[in-house]
């Protein structure tokens, strides 16, 4: 039932963006208002969606009236979101992602040296080696249910960042995991995720200080130069605000990608039979898997830097406007109804789930690699692997930004089983 698009208001939310509810009930419900509507945020603070793929596109392709800059968000700055406030983490601190124009290009610049198509190449080698690491692991602990997310696809990614860090400590790595865990759950208190990102900014303070006694060829040293280039490009605090975006948005994005498309695989044998024998390959499965089950739920935020026309709706000065990804890329496109469907690229080619325009994610080609490597070894290893439970029996994580599970227990089989 679409509503008048001059009526809706954030006075008066459509619907709450519930962390406990799947993508698919959303998209399905919100797109049936309008392609923007009002909603009510955990703690009922007030957003704009963008639920439609065209919507997700107008808000995020540079639109001139909407920043990255959380202060521009007026609620923000009359203090009026609470200190523990789940997604804060999210969305404060000085770094690419909540800045706009030259400051963000000048940022972005600075990392994107670690991301080029080269360096990403040259990391596969060792990606190749983790992934056998924690597959020989999986395969010592013998026969039997294996939780894949907590034994697989959430260190794969983990230890993949520390190694572009360089972060080689286990001690450390593990510290920086349980703090990380904690500061995005929403099952904690406000002042229990506040102590946890404490605790990680130290771990992270703690590498730069040893970087900058001993530098070596990975990220946090190229940065630590920059940092202390005669012009003062990048300051101490942007720096660690910068290894600590890159983990919020490298980490738990890639985990998802892995167990969202496992999932999708292990529920369409067909599909993985193909990949198997060699007649669809991992790269186009990870597309697929992106597309139909988008690691990030929910993208926080946009501004209106002024009051503006969205799809019909009036966005007034200040108000914050968040991109519905998951919903965007489900949703269906002319006559092609969504589905996972590696076959027919149709499906997820132009898909949303690394966002678009100027923000458009730095560490897509690296994330691509990683799960395809992930996948194709994982299951050309163990290519008999089964579902430990019925798929409805799968519970979501509670997050109104990630679009994960909070476990996926499989039977690991090889081939012989
Ligand atoms: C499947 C995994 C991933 C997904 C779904 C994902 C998704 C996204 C999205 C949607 C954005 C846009 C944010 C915005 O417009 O405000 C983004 C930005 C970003 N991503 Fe990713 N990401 C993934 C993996 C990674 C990895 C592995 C890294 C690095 C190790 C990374 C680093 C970044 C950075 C630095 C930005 C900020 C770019 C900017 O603001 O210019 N991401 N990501």
């Amino acid at each position: 039932m679409r509503i008048d698009p001059s009526k809706l208001s954030l006075d008066r939310p459509v619907s709450s963006l519930d962390p406990n509810r799947g993508t698919h009930e959303e998209a399905a419900e919100w797109l049936r208002y309008g392609p923007v509507v009002p909603v009510a945020l955990p703690d009922d603070v007030r957003a704009w969606a963008a639920m439609s793929a065209r919507a997700a596109r107008t808000v995020l392709d540079a639109h001139p009236d909407l920043s990255s800059d959380p202060r521009h968000w007026g609620a923000y700055t009359r203090g009026e979101i609470p200190a523990g406030w789940p997604l804060l983490n999210l969305i404060v601190g000085e770094s690419m992602l909540n800045a706009d124009g030259a400051d963000h290009r000048r940022l972005r610049r600075l990392v994107s040296h670690a991301f080029t198509p080269r360096r990403i190449d040259a990391l596969a080698p060792r990606i190749h080696e983790i992934t056998r690491e924690l597959l020989d692991g999986l395969e010592r602990g013998g026969p039997g249910v294996v939780d894949l997310k907590e034994a697989f696809a959430y260190p794969l990614p983990l230890l993949i960042i520390c190694e572009l860090f360089g972060l080689t400590d286990p001690e450390e790595q593990r510290r920086l995991r349980d703090h990380f865990r904690t500061m995005l759950s929403v099952e904690v208190s406000g002042a229990e995720r506040q102590e946890a990102a404490v605790g990680q900014r130290e771990v992270l303070a703690r590498l730069v200080a040893d970087r900058r006694v001993a530098p070596l060829g990975d990220l946090t040293s190229a940065l630590i130069e920059a940092l202390d280039d005669e012009d003062g490009r990048l300051t101490e605090k942007e720096l660690i605000d910068t290894l600590e975006i890159i983990l919020l948005a490298g980490h738990e994005t890639t985990v998802n990608s892995l167990t969202g498309t496992v999932l999708a695989l292990l529920t369409h044998p067909d599909q993985l039979a193909a990949l198997l024998d060699g007649e669809l390959d991992w790269p186009a499965a990870v597309e697929a898997g992106l597309h139909w089950n988008a690691p990030l739920r929910t993208l926080f935020m946009r501004y209106a830097l002024r009051d503006t026309v969205l799809h019909g709706v009036t966005v007034r000065r200040g108000e914050p406007v968040v991109v519905g990804l998951a919903a965007a890329n489900r949703e269906q496109r002319g006559a092609v109804p969504a589905r996972f469907d590696i076959r027919d690229s149709r499906h997820y080619e132009r898909q949303l789930a690394f966002g678009a325009g100027p923000h458009y994610c730095l560490g897509a080609a690296l994330a691509r690699l990683e799960s395809a490597i992930g996948l194709s070894q994982l299951f050309t290893r163990f290519p008999a692997t089964r579902l430990a439970v019925p798929e409805s029996e799968l519970v979501p994580v509670i997050s109104t930004a990630m679009n994960g599970l909070t476990a996926l227990p499989v039977v690991l089989r090889p081939a012989s089983a």
